[in-house]
């Protein structure tokens, strides 16, 4: 039985991650320091640490015998990484080293990483590849940029590294975010009936939660562990201007309103290419926004997530308490 180790395997991507791996027939070992991560599934096979990237050696026999790494654990999100900038360059950019040398030290020989398109920041009205110029617009992606060159910098005999760049991710998880765009314009659209867009004429690449796991699986199955890789996880059908996402939910939510405002608040505008990881891999995604939208409007309609504007669904709010808190 292979067995795989998650940081964050709490998390929104990583509780999905942890039960497509189970349901695959691997072993998982979770770790997470329960920041911002949901509960505890309970699987057999699925084993939970409680750990820190920062801080390896506390956690470090958790390697025995595992294939490979899944490094998720960070600070997620441009508004929590802005809330405290050193803490996000300590866990997203000193936590990734931590684990790759934990992987060396242990002999696992595989670490995927999860990156972001936000890596690409502004570009012109052209689609970005994967060999595109990076334009970091925050903190957050600037400790995904920085990690990328680190991870790439490491010698392939010892560990062979792939990075997937994430398109943003929405739906259904067992660890809920409400503080991604379609997720939290659905929400609103149901609760409020109407929903907000800043600016509008951006591009944004979107992927369902459930794909990503699935991207994530199909990297870790391919075999190909010393080619240097870096994807871009997504679907060309799935790159959307923010005032068609607006609409998309007007459609699926009746007697929503769709209210644009002038002023652009995320500045993150980029189209983004696909192609390699479909040939490669195979990976072709298989839910879209529109899932999403029935399925965040239906579970609500069940009476779930009535308070989605928790703190809890959110990061930038969970790492303000944080602060505030002094921890
Ligand atoms: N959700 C997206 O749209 C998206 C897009 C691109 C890339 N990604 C990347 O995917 C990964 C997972 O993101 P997510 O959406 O699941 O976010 P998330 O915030 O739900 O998950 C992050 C997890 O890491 C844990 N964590 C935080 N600090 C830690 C630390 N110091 N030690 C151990 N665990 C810690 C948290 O408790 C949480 O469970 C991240 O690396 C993120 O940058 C996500």
């Amino acid at each position: 039985m292979k067995k795989y180790l998650i940081t964050g395997g709490r998390g929104y991507v990583g509780s999905v991650l942890t039960r497509r791996l189970h349901r695959s027939g691997a072993a998982v070992v979770v770790v997470d320091n329960g920041l911002v991560g949901g509960p505890e599934l309970d699987l057999p096979g699925v084993t939970y640490v409680d750990g820190d990237v920062r801080e390896v050696g506390a956690w470090e026999n958790a390697f025995k015998g595992v294939e490979a790494v899944v490094h998720l654990a960070a600070i997620v999100g441009d508004g929590a990484c802005g809330v405290d900038t050193d803490t996000a360059w300590a866990v997203n950019y000193l936590g990734t080293i931590r684990v790759a040398e934990a992987c060396r030290r242990a002999g696992v020989r595989e670490l995927v990483f999860a990156s972001t398109c936000s890596n690409y920041g502004v570009t012109e009205d052209t689609e970005v590849d994967v060999w595109s110029p990076m334009a970091p617009q925050s903190t957050y992606a600037e400790t995904k940029v920085m990690s990328e060159h680190y991870l790439l910098s490491l010698p392939r005999d010892v560990l062979g590294t792939r990075l997937l760049r994430f398109a943003t991710i929405h739906g259904l998880s067992p660890r809920m975010r409400f503080d991604l765009a379609v997720n939290v314009m659905t929400a609103d659209a149901v609760t409020r009936g109407r929903v907000t867009v800043h600016g509008g004429t951006q591009w944004r690449p979107f992927l369902h939660v459930e794909d990503a796991a699935e991207a994530v699986r199909l990297v870790l199955g391919d075999g190909r562990r010393a080619a240097p890789s870096v994807y871009n996880v997504g679907s060309g059908e799935e790159n959307h201007r923010l005032d068609a996402i607006g609409e998309l939910i007007a459609g699926e939510v009746p007697g929503t309103r769709v209210e644009i405002r002038a002023e652009q608040t995320d500045p993150r505008d980029y189209r983004v290419n696909f192609d390699p990881i479909g040939r490669d891999l195979g990976f072709t995604p298989s839910l879209r926004v529109v899932d999403t939208v029935r399925d965040i409007r239906d579970a609500m309609h069940g009476g779930e997530f009535a308070d989605y504007d928790s703190p809890r669904y959110s990061n930038y709010l969970t790492a303000v308490a944080a602060v505030h808190r002094g921890a």
